[in-house]
């Protein structure tokens, strides 16, 4: 079995050190977990680690999946070989993610170092080798991972780097220029809210009021509302937190960003940061990676400026367009494609409610006199748009209106203003089709 090249030499340095090997290949590294580790450990290992994979994919049970994840750390934190093991099969994530995590420090270069759930204690060495000058602690709550961390720290020399077994919601060892938390929360438990409009991605109020609806002590989002309380906390006033956490899709990113302001962290910078490792199953990966400076008080959310990291920027090239079909898009294109719609337009808007709670907008009209078009979004982010010379407009609305008709017989369109049949009357009036 060969040995994978890392790409940052801080980390090629920490894991030759710290007697990790980067393995080439999943295959390769499985193999070497089921070779090193005693069968029952091994056995444990992978009944946990399917059931994360299986709560995964029932992505209906976040509360299966947040407490398989807990199972499984609480497994392999009792056994530090399978630690150091389980971190060589991540040093993908750590050679895409730990350098961006430090070119943000360094704008301000920090004297003490948080690096909260720092398990094997990679992220917490390599902050040490990145910072030489800095005092480093990593807080991890299970003691196998833990002494898989000191047995790291030791056989790389790093003086300036410490480890504390302990739960990060309940550690107190006062506060420190920048807290770093890569992975360590219960992000899964953030709920999914519906946006404030179709039309936008924008959750508004609906943040504040899930917050407050949600608030209740055993609501399963205050185990995030709690980890970031604890950033806030163990951040010094002015110092940094960097976050790279699971916050999968747009409307938990925006309610991850608001419990952040509303702890008294102002998000300064978001960018994505992805990797590959052959600890997870997918692929690949990426979450936004979030940079906030801790204030006192809550601090200012930019719902914009998130969105904007999700979006695609621009909408479509309408000369380009074929001339006798149109061209659908669907999601954040759809979106772009509608608000690039040169003007004036001349447009019908059908609003409906959808039985689930959703709302929904149709949008038929012609933009400029050339283009006909027709856009659908609800407040669950489903948005498509055909876009077309106006020409295929008899089509083109037919198509629209033949859809909103399927879902009005499946019963899934409720409170239509103005009725459909009304809708498609006017329709035939105004654009004489
Ligand atoms: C997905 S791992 C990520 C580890 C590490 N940050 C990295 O990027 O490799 C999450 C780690 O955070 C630890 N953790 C989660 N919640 C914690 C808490 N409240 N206190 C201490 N450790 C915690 C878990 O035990 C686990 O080792």
């Amino acid at each position: 079995m060969g040995r994978a090249e890392l790409a940052d030499e801080t980390l090629a340095a920490v894991v030759a050190a710290a007697g990790l090997d980067a393995p080439d290949t999943r295959e390769g590294w499985e193999w070497r977990l089921q070779c090193a580790l005693p069968w029952p450990v091994y056995d444990g290992y992978r009944q946990r680690r399917d059931e994360c994979f299986a709560a995964a994919k029932d992505s209906g049970d976040v509360a299966r999946l947040a407490a398989a994840e807990d199972q499984f750390f609480a497994f392999a934190g009792a056994y530090p070989d399978l630690c150091r093991l389980f971190a060589a099969g991540r040093l993908g994530y750590y050679d895409a993610v730990l350098p961006r995590v430090v070119t943000r420090l360094r704008r301000r270069p920090p004297a003490r170092i948080l690096d909260l759930g720092s398990f094997a204690g990679l992220t917490t060495l390599y902050l040490g080798a990145a910072f030489p000058d800095s005092r480093v602690v990593g807080v991890e709550r299970h003691p196998g991972a833990v002494a898989a961390a000191e047995a790291a720290r030791a056989r790389c020399g790093l003086g300036n780097v410490s480890f504390a077994c302990a739960d990060f919601t309940a550690f107190d060892d006062g506060v420190f220029d920048a807290v770093v938390s890569l992975q360590a929360m219960p992000a899964c438990l953030l709920p999914w809210l519906p946006a404030e409009r179709p039309e936008d991605y924008a959750r508004g109020p609906h943040l504040e009021a899930a917050l407050g609806a949600l608030g209740a002590p055993a609501a399963p989002v205050q185990a995030v509302a709690r980890a970031v309380a604890a950033v806030r906390r163990l951040t010094a006033a002015g110092g940094l937190a960097v976050l790279h956490e699971r916050v999968s899709g747009l409307p938990r990113a925006l309610l991850f960003q608001h419990l952040l302001s509303r702890a008294g962290l102002a998000v300064t910078d978001r960018c994505w940061a992805g990797w590959h490792s052959f600890s997870q199953r997918d692929a690949r990966q990426s979450f936004p990676l979030i940079t906030a400076t801790a204030s006192d008080g809550p601090a200012p959310a930019d719902e914009g400026a998130m969105i904007a990291l999700y979006a695609l920027p621009g909408g479509p090239d309408l000369a380009g367009l074929p001339r006798l079909h149109g061209v659908t898009y669907s999601g954040f294109q759809a979106h772009a494609a509608f608000a690039a719609l040169p003007g004036p337009r001349d447009e019908l808007c059908l609003r409906a409610g959808l039985p689930d709670g959703r709302r929904l907008h149709g949008y038929f009209g012609i933009a400029s006199g050339l283009w006909a078009y027709v856009y659908r979004c609800d407040t669950h982010d489903e948005r498509m748009m055909t876009v077309g010379d106006r020409g295929i407009a008899p089509a083109l609305f037919r198509a629209g209106l033949d859809e909103l008709g399927r879902l009005a017989a499946a019963d899934q369109l409720a409170l239509c203003d103005p009725p459909l049949d009304k809708f498609r009357y006017h329709l035939g009036k105004r654009f004489k089709v």
